[in-house]
């Protein structure tokens, strides 16, 4: 009987020793201590023992039991640590490791820069309207100051949709469907999308632009030039200055062109300002009496500033962008310069 005992526990020894794995002990395991196992079978022999040994026996194939029981707990324990290890080493992380860059998108820098001077503007009190871009010829253009057949009309390349429809040429309709709706004081900013059959390095079929329009009582050249000069500054350099020149709009009287210094020189002259020291930015004036009166406002009591900014323009000086034509041609590589460093 002892025998069989020794062989059994030499045979479980063995077999332990040899264990590869977790999975290896828990089914070896079975073999000798499940419930057809050896050691259990021995226990079930047990009724056929002479009953003066059975006692003797009983404690032998305990002290069996206990002991195979302790071979397998302690490989277990092993083989748990061992395993631990492995793991270890195959998931080890490299920390000395440049990590992963994330690319993250970016603004478009149209969008940049428009959200940019709408800042500016809302930060003076502006309020946003933004009107069609399919637009009646009234809103465009008669409403303006510019009637049908006036050679005025030859200062923009209109798409007509008919002959009472056009794709807007400018933003500025947005200021007479304001004035036709608002009473005075009105101090609007409308932003959008613009036709016009042009297409070179600085024109572009379809662009943006961004019309203000201030009316109110006792409204001068001079608060025109104060808005703008807050307005670059916050739009450029502290130190940028605007000049109002002379120019022509039907529906401003004064008309002005209005420059800053060169953002890229700041007023020295380069080449991008074309060693003026000046770039044109935007058309600005004090409202005509007859806009004002077309939307039925009294030109004798009210009198209005009004100004419309191109965005590609603003943004190709702010950036030193050369062609308008790469604002919309999406390559990556251009847009991402524009994005968070
Ligand atoms: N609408 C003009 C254009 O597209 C720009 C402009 C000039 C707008 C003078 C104005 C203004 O409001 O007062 O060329």
């Amino acid at each position: 009987m002892q025998d069989k005992v020794n062989l059994l526990l030499e045979n479980a020894k063995k077999e332990v020793a040899a264990l590869q794995s977790s999975r290896e002990l828990a089914d070896l395991k079975v073999k000798y201590l499940g419930k057809t196992g050896e050691v259990t079978a021995l226990l079930k022999g047990m009724k056929d023992i002479p009953s003066e040994k059975r006692a003797e026996f009983g404690k032998t194939v305990n002290v069996l039991k206990e002991q195979v029981a302790a071979l397998f707990e302690e490989k277990a324990t092993a083989l748990k640590k061992e395993e631990m290890l492995k793991s270890f080493e195959k998931d080890a992380v490299d920390i000395t490791l440049d990590g992963k860059k994330v690319s993250f998108g970016n603004l478009h820098p149209l969008n940049i820069v428009r959200n940019k001077v709408i800042d500016a503007f809302i930060g003076m009190g502006f309020e946003v309207f933004e009107g069609p871009e399919l637009e009646l010829d009234y809103y465009c253009f008669q409403a303006l100051n510019i009637p049908k057949d006036h050679p005025a009309r030859d200062m923009q390349d209109t798409f007509y949709i008919s002959d009472n429809v056009v794709l807007r040429t400018h933003t500025s309709p947005g200021q007479v469907r304001v004035m036709e709706k608002k009473k005075p004081p009105i101090k609007i900013l409308s932003p959008g999308r613009v036709y016009r059959a042009d297409d070179d390095a600085s024109h572009s079929p379809m662009f943006h632009q961004i019309e203000g329009l201030v009316v109110d009582k006792g409204i001068t050249l001079c608060d025109l030039k104060g808005i703008l000069d807050e307005f670059v500054q916050i739009m450029f350099d502290k130190d940028t200055k605007t000049r109002l020149r002379p120019s022509y709009f039907p529906f401003t009287e004064p008309s002005v062109e209005v420059d800053v210094t060169c953002s890229e020189c700041h007023g020295k002259g380069c080449k991008l300002c074309k060693g003026t020291g000046w770039i044109e930015i935007l058309g600005a004036g004090i409202v005509n009496k007859k806009v004002l009166e077309n939307c039925g406002i009294d030109s004798d009591e009210y009198s209005g500033l009004a100004f419309g900014l191109g965005i590609e323009r603003t943004t190709m000086i702010k950036y030193g962008v050369p062609d308008i034509r790469t604002l919309f041609e999406n390559d990556v590589r251009f847009l991402k310069q524009f994005g968070r460093k």
